[in-house]
């Protein structure tokens, strides 16, 4: 089955391409950037195609040989879509590793599923850090607690970001917080929640933020009450709180424009040495009706190895095994204890406590 690296010039499909050519595994490398693409294939000694998202027929007739697209141009809230649906059309399976929860959503969305399941082919957003350590954290609450009606997930590391990544975060603020409330995705203003929770090395302020998972722990778990948060200092709490006002402003296509090319011309991601220093702390903790309390933490690699390691993993085993035709999260396809596969990664840490 051939395969290809959609957005392989960019921070992140780079690194996928460079290992999955270290691997043997010979992805056809893509995205809409010519001169870029031909000098990583050049290098790496691997075929690329150029071609742009904004024609329907064209990114079908790039598609029509290909078995599995493993999609890394992000911000994915414009790329998403295209590409599912060409790959709905060609019949490849699609991999992702978005962090969005609009993207999530339209993966999971019953139409997607149903056409993914009519064709054959897999439908899986988030293959990256972001989904798959909380995600498997997620289900190893489930199968902890299965009467768990509330799920928190959170992650502490000592982030550098690269700039796709930094764009997508800027989308994010300029939609505020959001969280899940009896099976609905609710709004929330930034800051508005704030708590101290252990990570896993000692406890610290945090506050929630709209991560992926409140969108993917529900397809994986049926919790419905589900928040995601990060360390930080309760200043900087009470600060997002006041930033929420100038939300309107965030949302304005120009400022986010503005953003987005000063991140181009600053952020340029952490280099080896630098992604070799940040593992992260994964953590997790479910509640049920009678205020019973379980929690998780596992440390992971960086988020960048992390990426790289998770999606190669997904991707070796679609293009080696039948899976039936879906929409799936990382845990759904390959149970809670995946994550504790992966190199570098830890085991299970279980704190339990009772009403
Ligand atoms: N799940 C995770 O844990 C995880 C980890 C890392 C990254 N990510 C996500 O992955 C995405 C990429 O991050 P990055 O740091 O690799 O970004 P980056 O270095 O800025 O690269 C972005 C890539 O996407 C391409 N691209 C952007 N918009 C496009 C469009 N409209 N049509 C076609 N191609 C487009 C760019 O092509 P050009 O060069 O032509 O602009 C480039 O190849 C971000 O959304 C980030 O949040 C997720």
């Amino acid at each position: 089955m051939q395969w290809m690296i959609y957005g392989a010039n960019g921070y992140t499909g780079e690194l996928i391409a460079r290992e999955a050519a270290r691997r043997g595994l010979f992805p056809i490398l893509a995205g809409r950037n010519k001169q870029k693409l031909h000098e990583l294939a050049n290098e790496l000694g691997l075929p690329y195609r150029t071609f742009p998202l904004t024609q329907a027929a064209e990114v079908h007739e790039s598609l029509i040989d290909i078995g599995l697209v493993l999609h890394c141009a992000g911000p994915f809230s414009v790329t998403a879509e295209p590409m599912q649906e060409a790959c709905l059309t060609v019949g490849a399976h699609y991999l992702d590793i978005t962090g969005e929860i609009s993207v999530f959503e339209l993966t999971h969305s019953r139409v997607q599923s149903a056409r993914a399941r009519k064709k054959g082919i897999v439908l899986c957003s988030g293959v990256g850090f972001d989904v798959i350590p909380t995600d498997c954290v997620a289900l190893r609450l489930k199968e902890l607690m299965p009467d768990a009606t509330h799920l928190s997930l959170g992650f502490d590391s000592d982030l550098a970001l690269s700039p796709g990544t930094t764009k997508t975060l800027i989308e994010g603020l300029g939609a505020g917080c959001v969280e899940r409330v009896d099976g609905k995705l609710k709004a929330t203003a930034l800051g508005s929640r704030h708590r101290h929770i252990d990570f896993g090395r000692g406890a610290r302020s945090a506050m929630t933020i709209p991560w992926g998972d409140v969108s993917t722990a529900y397809y994986t778990t049926g919790i419905p009450n589900i928040q995601t948060w990060i360390p930080m200092p309760s200043p900087l709490v009470f600060g997002a709180r006041g930033l929420s006002f100038a939300r309107p402003l965030l949302q304005v296509n120009a400022v986010q424009k503005l953003l987005k090319k000063l991140v181009e011309r600053f952020v340029c991601g952490p280099d080896e040495a630098a992604r070799a220093v940040m593992p992260t702390l994964v953590w997790g903790e479910a509640k049920n009706a009678a205020g019973d309390v379980v929690s998780v933490c596992i440390d992971i690699p960086n988020i960048y190895s992390m990426t790289v390691d998770g999606a190669l993993h997904i991707t070796s085993h679609l293009l080696q095994s039948t899976i039936a035709g879906g929409s799936y999260t990382p845990a759904v396809l390959f149970g809670s204890s995946f994550i504790t596969k992966l190199p570098g990664s830890g085991n299970f840490k279980v704190i339990r406590s009772y009403s």
